[in-house]
């Protein structure tokens, strides 16, 4: 009886899910490959300096993968991007951004430094980026707190550079000119430390 009734809601349910199985950014995810590098749900990437991408704001990653697409972002390691979003629709970019925003890490966490911590606020990096850098004000600004500190410092010295000059780069870039080196890497190792 029990399987049964199993078996009847299995197909009812499969039924109902089958229409939107193929496009769903669940799906995307894992079908394309993306799960092999950024791990489960984008929060377990598989080298130090790739970045996680999971929990990330909707409309900043719309961006970044659009500008992968269009070679827009070349910095850093976005070689091995360019060839993973060529074939994404514009649909399947927004389904697999929405699924991203969903997810939120578990093991982002640590010790908070307060001098670390004075320093994010000094260089104003608050201002866009908001509090733990995990509250930007405005959704094409990307959330920070809890992501790669390799990563982190990657893309600090090349926004800082002109090396990334993609999207809203710019706002930013203008606010980097105070911020030395020693500086950019004491602030990325206090954001690698904050929650999620
Ligand atoms: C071969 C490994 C690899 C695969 C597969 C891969 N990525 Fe990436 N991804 C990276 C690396 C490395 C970066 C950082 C590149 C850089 O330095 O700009 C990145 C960057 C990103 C970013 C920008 C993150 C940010 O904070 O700006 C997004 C979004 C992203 N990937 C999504 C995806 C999606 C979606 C897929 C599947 C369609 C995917 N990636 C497949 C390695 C990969
Ligand atoms: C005036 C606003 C502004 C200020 C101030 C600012 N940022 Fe940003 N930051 C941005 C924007 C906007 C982006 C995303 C650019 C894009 O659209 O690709 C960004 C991107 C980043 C990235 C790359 C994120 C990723 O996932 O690839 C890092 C890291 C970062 N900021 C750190 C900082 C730090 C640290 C400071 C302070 C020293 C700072 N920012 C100050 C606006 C700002």
């Amino acid at each position: 009886m029990k399987n049964n009734v199993m078996a009847a809601c299995f197909a009812a349910c499969l039924s109902f899910s089958l229409p939107a199985f193929s496009d769903d950014g669940a799906t995307l995810y894992a079908s394309r490959g993306c799960i092999g590098c950024h791990g489960a749900g984008g929060n377990a990437p598989v080298a130090p300096n790739y970045p996680r991408i999971g929990m990330q704001n909707k409309e900043y990653t719309v961006n970044q993968l659009t500008d992968y697409k269009n070679n827009k972002r070349s910095n850093g390691l976005a070689a091995l991007m360019v060839g993973m979003v060529a074939t994404l629709t514009e649909e399947g970019i927004q389904e697999l951004a929405e699924y991203l925003s969903t997810k939120i890490a578990s093991s982002a966490s640590g010790p908070v430094l307060a001098g670390d911590a004075d320093l994010y606020v000094e260089k104003n990096c608050i201002a866009c980026h908001g509090a733990n850098g995990n509250k930007p004000v405005m959704n094409a600004y990307p959330r920070i707190g809890g992501q790669s500190e390799m990563y982190l410092l990657a893309q600090m010295k090349d926004i800082k550079t002109g090396a990334r000059n993609n999207s809203h780069t710019l706002a930013m870039k203008n606010a980097m000119g105070n911020v030395s080196d020693s500086e950019m890497a004491t602030i990325a190792g206090w954001l690698s430390k904050q929650s999620q």
